[in-house]
């Protein structure tokens, strides 16, 4: 309809290149088969030249006419190229050239395969790992998944004890203390536990002294340090730290919450608490009670988690 279209021939990339190796290849031995010539014919010359025109007669090497050492030195030339042609263009031409290159590209394509499903699996632990800090409640220390707890009653000056006891008697901050602290592990300084006539019922008693021999009931936990008091509560999910002054000092530096009962009177006193930094703790529950004939003072449960 519209014309006849021009046929192409139809030579693929591969039959090109063994055609163009091919022509190449004849190029290669013309020029060799020309240059036997030229050395056949120029091994003449240099005879005649020497022998009958008697150029450079008198002229010898060791004993040996020149146009010997021209006609040695040309034909090591001839061999060389000789040998470039069917030794060195046929085993290492271009066809070997390529090949190389491609080993070459395959053996950089499986090193560039192997880094990416490096990368491809560094990625998904780091995708995990950051789904589990998601999940991991911002109140918990990330590290542990207990919340460590000192539970503390302090008067308005921050007195604690005087003479290795308490200062006051309020019933609802010990049964309090006890509905907390049931069921788990409390970690105590060896002179508070020297207060207690007996350890406390349903409770895991874990002391602190340096004194590597010091005698404890059965049952009780010894330790050396807090951290190790921590490590031996480290199953409990809600270890409490019970005091007394010494222990608690220590203990503000680790402590996840505090449940402080503050009883609002200042008294004489040998052992205090530290104070509560604002800029660390935050206040989240505050529950006011009045004096009565249980309670001298009057007292506050407040509650405070690490910012
Ligand atoms: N109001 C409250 O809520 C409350 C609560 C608890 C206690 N308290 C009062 O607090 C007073 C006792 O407190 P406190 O400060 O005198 O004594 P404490 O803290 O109960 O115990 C101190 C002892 O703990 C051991 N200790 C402390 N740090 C240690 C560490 N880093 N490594 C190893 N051992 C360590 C030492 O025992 P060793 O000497 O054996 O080496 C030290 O003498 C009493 O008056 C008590 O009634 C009040």
């Amino acid at each position: 309809m519209f014309g006849k279209k021009k046929q192409k021939p139809q030579i693929d990339k591969d039959q090109l290149e063994l055609i163009e190796n091919a022509q190449r290849r004849i190029k290669q031995k013309k020029r060799l088969y020309v240059h036997f010539v030229l050395f056949l014919i120029g091994c003449v010359l240099l005879i005649i030249a020497n022998t009958v025109l008697g150029i450079g007669k008198d002229f010898t090497i060791a004993g040996v006419n020149w146009f010997v050492y021209a006609i040695l030195i040309w034909l090591f030339l001839f061999l060389y190229h000789l040998f470039n042609v069917f030794v060195t263009h046929k085993f290492m031409g271009k066809a070997w050239e390529k090949q190389q290159l491609e080993k070459l590209v395959a053996k950089q394509q499986e090193r560039i395969d192997k880094l990416k499903a490096g990368f491809v699996k560094e990625e998904t632990l780091i995708a995990q790992s950051d789904l589990y800090n998601e999940t991991t409640p911002k109140t918990q220390n990330p590290k542990s998944k207990s919340e460590l707890t000192i539970i503390v009653a302090a008067a308005k000056n921050d007195a604690i004890g005087k003479g290795n006891k308490l200062i006051w008697h309020l019933s609802d901050d010990l049964k309090r203390f006890k509905s907390l602290t049931s069921g788990h592990h409390i970690i105590m300084g060896r002179k508070t536990f020297e207060s207690f006539p007996k350890p406390l019922p349903n409770r895991k008693h874990i002391v602190i002294s340096r004194q590597k021999d010091y005698k404890i009931p059965h049952g009780v936990i010894l330790v050396n340090s807090l951290e190790d008091a921590i490590d031996a509560a480290k199953n409990d999910s809600q270890p409490f730290i019970i005091g007394g002054g010494e222990i608690y000092k220590q203990a503000m530096l680790l402590a996840d919450k505090i449940e402080l009962t503050r009883v609002h009177e200042d008294f004489e006193a040998d052992t205090f608490f530290p104070k509560i930094d604002s800029s660390i703790w935050k206040e989240t529950a505050n529950t006011f009670n009045k004096k009565d004939k249980n309670h001298e003072y009057e007292f506050s449960f407040i509650t405070y988690l690490r910012k």
